[in-house]
């Protein structure tokens, strides 16, 4: 393969998300670590993804649990060293898989040296590294905008005297990247882990790179029907997706391309098709892959599903690569969305689609939402807004290896309560060939096996309140997908010989069985 071709690893690759915390626990405290993920590596390789990346591990005070970074060149204690880190990246390149890592652009956390700096006095040089402002004339926060977790974004500092930015929580100020030193400052951040060999970053909430504040109030969201006081209340007009994020997102792309094996971006910025799509950038000079959230989001209905789909495929710029997720460490499991009897189904939309997916860890497993007990709750955003459905434990809950004590995950007490219903394991479901595990595998393998599944041309076929039908094209080869969204059987409308099946039975014919999705080679 030339070197431009390999650099397009990831148009073939699928991603696998792990969440440290809950992957693998090495030494007992109850958390996972980087030795942990070490020591689990050649499940991801059973499994047959071909990259992962891996939510934070810096060194932070973990208000965020980890998106408050507090040194971006360097390991947290609780998950390792960074000799534990350089022995991770190398045992995954060992095995031909890349290592994508999770940058936070936007903000820091409060307790970073650069902060402490910014807010020690209106002059220090550092002051403009962060989003300082004075009250309005007549007192008060600079503009309404509400933080992501709840709560005004503006922060008074006793101090100094103003209010500092935070688009999240109070302890994630937000950074300037207006400024250019604290701009080259982030850049070298990101260099720092390029040349140490990894291979790509996840960029982290980048639509709120660049607000306005002096744009002023954010428009009340008429549309909105969740709860009061959600950011979703107001229209991000002047703090999201501003033009000039575009210039910090092409100033990635432009560092990741100095690489002779160019590096992957890949974005999160959650809004509309429109919003998201310009990430790719207007020459394509942005994001690589900017996260394509529809389905995290979507109602689990055939007919909408596909409505979104073809909204997606219609709007891709010419040349930009499609991408797919249903689940990460921010939003309910997809097993719980849409019912554990469409997991299966969901998996097969996931991992058929045109474009890149990416599986968060436990998903192959059909793992659900997990309960958690009130005083076990630990993510700020329930504890914030709490019982309006917004916390993000159920979906962290660590995954177990096994049906032993700590499931296999740990020796210790796991941070957060697992799911221990038999079947839901590693090792239950090595040896059933029916298990979700044996489907992923299932899936991946074909998948590799099928150019037309890992590059193909996509066309809706046929949708009704129950089938979606698409068809997967290249070079004459046309494989298509059948998927019952509902539980009972359905006439099976494409012809051609069965590749798979959600039940176990890779050579079935006939009706759809309930919940049943299919792969058929076309004639
Ligand atoms: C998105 C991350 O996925 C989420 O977990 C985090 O809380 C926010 N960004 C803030 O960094
Ligand atoms: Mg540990």
């Amino acid at each position: 393969m030339s070197d431009a071709k390999n650099a397009e690893w990831w148009k073939t690759g699928v991603i696998y998300q792990i969440y440290p915390r809950s992957f693998m626990d090495s030494d007992g405290d109850g958390i996972g670590d980087l030795a942990g993920i070490e020591s689990r590596l050649d499940h991801l390789v059973r499994l047959g993804i071909d990259a992962i990346w891996i939510s934070p591990f810096y060194p932070s005070p973990m208000v965020d649990f980890g998106y408050d970074v507090s040194d971006y060149t360097d390991v947290d204690p609780l998950f390792g060293t960074m000799a534990d880190f350089e022995r991770l990246l190398a045992a995954v390149h060992a095995r031909g898989l890349k290592l994508l890592l999770d940058f936070v652009p936007c903000h820091s956390s409060d307790r970073h040296p650069w902060f402490l700096e910014s807010r020690s006095s209106r002059d220090n040089p550092k002051r403009d590294w962060y989003v300082w402002r004075d009250p309005l004339p007549g007192g008060g926060p600079p503009t309404n905008w509400i933080a992501e977790f709840g709560g005004s974004t503006w922060e008074w500092d006793e101090g100094t005297g103003q209010y500092y930015l935070h688009s999240f929580l109070p302890e994630q100020p937000t950074i300037n990247w207006r400024n250019p030193q604290a701009r080259a400052a982030m850049l070298d951040a990101m260099r720092f882990w390029f040349d140490r060999g990894v291979d790509g970053f996840r960029v982290d909430a980048v639509d709120h790179a660049a607000p306005n504040p002096e744009r002023g109030d954010n428009p009340v969201n008429a549309a909105w029907e969740g709860p009061e006081g959600h950011t979703m209340s107001l229209l991000a007009a002047h703090s999201r997706h501003q033009p000039e994020v575009f210039d910090v997102v092409r100033d990635m792309r432009a560092l990741a391309r100095t690489y002779p094996e160019e590096k992957l971006l890949v974005g999160e910025a959650y809004g509309e098709i429109r919003e998201f799509i310009e990430y790719y950038g207007a020459e394509l000079d942005g994001f690589q892959l900017p996260f394509n959230f529809l389905l995290i989001n979507a109602e689990w209905n055939p007919v909408i599903v596909a409505g979104l789909v073809d909204a997606y495929e219609a709007a891709l710029p010419e040349g930009a690569w499609p991408n797919w997720v249903l689940g990460n460490h921010d939003r309910a499991r997809i097993a719980t969305r849409a019912g554990p009897g469409q997991a299966a189904v969901a998996a097969t939309l996931l991992l058929t689609l045109r474009g890149t997916p990416t599986i968060y860890q436990g998903d192959e497993l059909g793992m659900e939402n997990v309960e958690i007990p009130a005083d076990r709750v630990v993510d700020p955003w329930e504890i914030n807004m709490p019982g309006q459905g917004l916390g993000r434990d159920p979906e962290r809950a660590p995954l177990a290896w096994d049906a032993g004590a700590g499931g296999g995950f740990t020796t210790g007490e796991p941070w957060l309560p697992m799911d221990t219903r038999p079947g839901l394991n590693v090792a239950a479901q090595e040896g059933d060939p029916a298990s979700m595990l044996n489907l992923h595998r299932r899936l991946l393998r074909l998948r590799r096996a099928e150019p037309a599944l890992m590059q193909g041309d996509y066309r809706t076929l046929s949708v009704d309140d129950a089938v979606f039908c698409y068809e997967r094209v290249r070079n004459g080869r046309r494989i298509g997908v059948a998927l019952n969204f509902s539980d009972r059987a359905r006439p099976m409308d494409l012809g051609g010989e069965t590749l798979f099946s959600t039940t176990g039975d890779d050579a079935r014919t006939g009706d759809l069985a309930p919940n049943e999705g299919r792969v058929v080679r076309l004639a």
